[in-house]
């Protein structure tokens, strides 16, 4: 078994990923680890590396908030590594933001704004950490994460640090190569903004954020469940095939919002799964639809 004494971190066995989750659900993770600093997740690289070439294939996945993910009752076999500390930095220098990836982008929206710096307006209301907003290309009609990013830098999967300038991210609408090169880790990224109205964005940013509080249950949930199908909405679709209300033991799909599939009492991974599923055979039999899942689904299943 990896020796992982020498990261300078506390490991922990048997984590339970519930208790990392906004759904509350999801069983152990073998081992989980926090990492503060780009050495440590290089070192960390490279010691699943050389475990690798002696052949043992250690499974290791980066986690973010925990907000988009529906980890399964089983766990997850392998490495889970949570990025902290250096990752969570934020720091201004006249136009240009360099961020941590594991900071959240709406905080570096807020930010921006407080230092009148335009070009995140469409970025920053959308939920999620930085990294996670580079691999889907984040963004809404105000713009997307791609316009303003500058450079991305990386830890690959064999330790190595690099700095990837934007060209070299393969940017496309709401895609970006890290969804398909599995190899490269996001730790940070240099943005490069606009003079602009600070008190304009923040107006903006207060808007938006108040229409998802009228429109979106609270409570324990991953967001939305499914991605909206070309030229229509996934809530709007199990609302009209009757899935508001329905529930799978814990689990029930949001009288508010149909694509919120929340935990309501005590909800299994099953239960929301089992009930999501429902939920995508409703509008596949009534509208002739296939909903795809937004969120992630980790773990044995
Ligand atoms: N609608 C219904 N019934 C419902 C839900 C929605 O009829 O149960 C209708 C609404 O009345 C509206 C339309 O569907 O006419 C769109 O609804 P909404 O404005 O809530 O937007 P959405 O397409 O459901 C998207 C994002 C959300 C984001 C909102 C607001 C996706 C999959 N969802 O939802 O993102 O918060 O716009 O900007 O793109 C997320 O990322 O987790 C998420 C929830």
């Amino acid at each position: 078994m990896i020796d992982l004494s020498t990261l300078g971190c506390i490991v922990k066995e048997n984590e339970p990923m519930a208790a990392h989750t906004t759904l509350g659900v999801g069983g152990p993770a073998d081992l989980f680890v926090e990492l503060e600093t780009e050495d440590q997740l290089s070192h960390l690289m490279k010691l699943i590396a050389s475990e690798k070439q002696r052949g043992e294939a250690i499974p290791w996945m980066i986690f973010g908030d925990g907000a988009n993910l529906l980890v399964s009752d089983k766990g997850i076999r392998g490495i889970v590594i949570k990025l902290v500390g250096q990752f969570e930095r934020i720091v201004v220098d006249g136009t240009t933001i360099t961020a941590g990836s594991a900071a959240p982008i709406s905080k570096v929206a807020d930010i921006s704004a407080k230092h009148d710096l335009s070009g995140l307006e469409g970025v920053g209301t959308v939920p999620g950490s930085v990294g996670g907003a580079i691999v889907m290309n984040a963004g809404t009609n105000d713009g997307y994460i791609d316009a303003v990013t500058h450079s991305v830098s990386v830890v690959s999967s064999v330790g190595e640090k690099r700095v990837l300038p934007h060209e070299e991210c393969g940017f496309t609408y709401r895609n970006s190569r890290f969804q398909t090169d599995k190899s490269l880790i996001i730790t940070g990224v240099v943005l490069s903004l606009k003079p602009g109205d600070g008190k304009a964005v923040e107006e903006h940013l207060a808007k938006v954020r108040k229409y998802r509080a009228e429109t979106q249950p609270q409570g324990r949930s991953a967001g939305c469940f499914f991605k909206n199908p070309p030229g229509s909405h996934a809530g709007y679709l199990i609302e009209l095939s009757g899935g508001k209300g329905l529930r799978e033991g814990g689990a029930e799909i949001s009288p508010k919002h149909g694509n919120f599939i929340m935990n309501v009492d005590g909800a299994t991974a099953s239960d929301l799964y089992r009930l999501a599923e429902r939920a995508r055979q409703m509008v596949r039999e009534q509208h002739g639809i296939e909903l795809e899942y937004e969120v992630r689904l980790v773990g044995e299943w």
